[in-house]
């Protein structure tokens, strides 16, 4: 089998020079710039950017997507093909040479055309022009082709690699929860319901005397708020574990900072009783993920938009306030708030901004949370039963990125806390009832994570297709 695989990809694996994982197309701008050397004779595909026609020579910025950076094509007028122009899709092929500044460049002496981008025809992009992210966001399905996005898409990529890479060096270990479940985790009824579009198919399967919606799988199905009580089940067994993936939530809200369908990495870890503990696991993931990011696509962050982002919070601790302090901070500035704190609605938005500027403008844990507020199967504080070792972090700028908690290991209390939708959990009680140890665990918004590390805005501009309420578009 392997030496098979290695015939195969023979300059992957034998080559003298270093090469990237480009075994599919040997040849990519990032391959060229990084490992081949002038006099190499190459072959580029991928799309115009813009182009200048001189007297003898057309140049065009060619970029393939994978690196922010453009290889200048050269070639003479008379090769060059009249339909290219910017937007366009090409194949060029020629000699690498270096510009008189020392760049590499490619003297072209044939370019193909795949597609051609007449922008009279509808094209919404013109070469060189910025355009707000709201404009470009009614594209969808042409978002990739602008730098930008293609820089924020490289960087959602390399985030993800480095979280999995962070998560494993630490011995933590991936667990693939179920997209589809019959719970709701967080309890808060924002579950989208799940069931066949076939009546016929429905009709076929449904038990007398039965609902006739839950006749699949014979309990009404939502799609996954949350795999933290997979995730529990399978730190007991497991020990240290994490999933990463998509998370759904139906809430009527168009904010900047809520999609409908988001990526969610959440971890969870067995004989963990101390909050302290849990702290410093957000915070040391947080740090070294931001590290890993910047060491490896600082370029691409940096271009995402026009702001460069701040990581001065990289060397500082992270204060911790208790929820109560929290209160007490926000009713000493109550004059400041459009809306001042009403505590049964608990942290707003502004608030968690004000706090965080408060703290000195890094990220802030907030712990010790009111009970009537949280999910049920968060732990009592042992001083006070009204509230939970719950924890929110607050980043500069978006706020809450972050929730956790310790989790509850007393049957009765739990059960008291449950809501209808959570009638189904006793499995949940069997972790307790057989070999049940303390957990806790924590949520990471990977959406808001990207928005922290990039500065931008709008977290529908940082997952290439966003869903939110009215707009589930292609
Ligand atoms: O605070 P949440 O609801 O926590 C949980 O779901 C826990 N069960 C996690 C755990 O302990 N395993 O969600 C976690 C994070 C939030 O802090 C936020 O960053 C993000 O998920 N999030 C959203 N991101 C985008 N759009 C939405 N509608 C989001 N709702 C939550
Ligand atoms: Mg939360």
């Amino acid at each position: 089998m392997y030496s098979c695989s290695l015939k195969r990809f023979p300059s992957f694996f034998n080559s003298s020079r270093k090469r990237n994982y480009c075994r599919e197309v040997p040849e990519s701008i990032l391959n060229v710039l990084k490992n081949s050397a002038v006099g190499d004779e190459v072959n580029i595909k991928g799309w115009v950017k813009s182009l200048r026609k001189q007297k003898e020579n057309v140049f065009i910025d060619l970029n393939d997507g994978s690196t922010g950076q453009k290889l200048q094509v050269i070639i003479p007028q008379n090769l060059f093909p009249k339909n290219v122009s910017p937007g366009a899709s090409i194949s060029a092929s020629g000699l690498l040479k270096s510009s008189p500044k020392g760049q590499i460049e490619l003297n072209a002496n044939e370019i193909k055309i795949y597609g051609e981008c007449v922008i009279a025809d509808g094209y919404p992009f013109s070469p060189k022009k910025w355009y707000a992210p709201e404009y470009i966001r009614q594209y969808l399905h042409l978002r990739p082709r602008i730098n930008r996005f293609a820089s924020l898409m490289r960087t959602r990529s390399t985030a993800t690699f480095v979280i999995h890479e962070y998560l494993q060096s630490e011995g933590y270990i991936n667990v693939h929860t179920p997209i589809l479940t019959s719970n709701d985790c967080e309890g808060a009824g924002e579950i989208f319901r799940v069931i066949p579009e076939s009546k016929d198919l429905l009709k076929s399967m449904v038990k007398e005397g039965e609902s006739i919606d839950e006749a699949f799988f014979n309990t009404k199905t939502f799609l996954t708020v949350s795999g933290q009580l997979h995730l529990e089940a399978a730190a007991h067994g497991l020990n240290k574990v994490y999933s990463f993936g998509p998370t759904f939530r139906a809430e009527n809200s168009r904010s900047r900072l809520h999609l409908a369908e988001f990526y969610m990495l959440e971890a969870e870890v067995a004989f963990l009783e101390d909050m302290q503990k849990l702290l410093s696991v957000i915070e040391n993931l947080l740090k070294n993920v931001t590290k890993l990011m910047l060491d490896r696509c600082e370029n691409d962050i940096n271009s995402c938009q026009e702001e460069k982002p701040d990581f001065n919070w990289l060397n500082k601790n992270f204060p911790i306030l208790t929820y109560d302090e929290s209160v007490n901070i926000l009713k000493d500035n109550q004059p400041v708030f459009s809306e001042g704190y009403k505590p049964e609605e608990g942290i707003s938005k502004e608030h968690e901004l004000f706090l965080v500027k408060h703290c000195g403008n890094v990220p802030v844990f907030i712990i010790n949370w009111p009970k009537n507020i949280k999910p049920f199967y968060m732990r009592e504080c042992q001083d006070d039963r009204t509230k939970v070792q719950a924890v929110d972090l607050l980043v500069p700028g978006i706020g809450e990125i972050v929730g956790g908690s310790l989790r509850e290991t007393d049957c009765e209390k739990i059960r008291d806390s449950l809501t209808h939708n959570n009638s189904q959990l006793d499995w949940y009680f069997d972790l307790r009832k057989y070999g049940g140890v303390p957990t806790g665990g924590y949520g990471l918004g990977f959406e808001r994570y990207l928005l922290f590390i990039t500065g931008l805005k709008n977290i529908k501009d940082v997952i290439p297709f966003p869903r939110w309420p009215h707009n589930c578009n292609m």
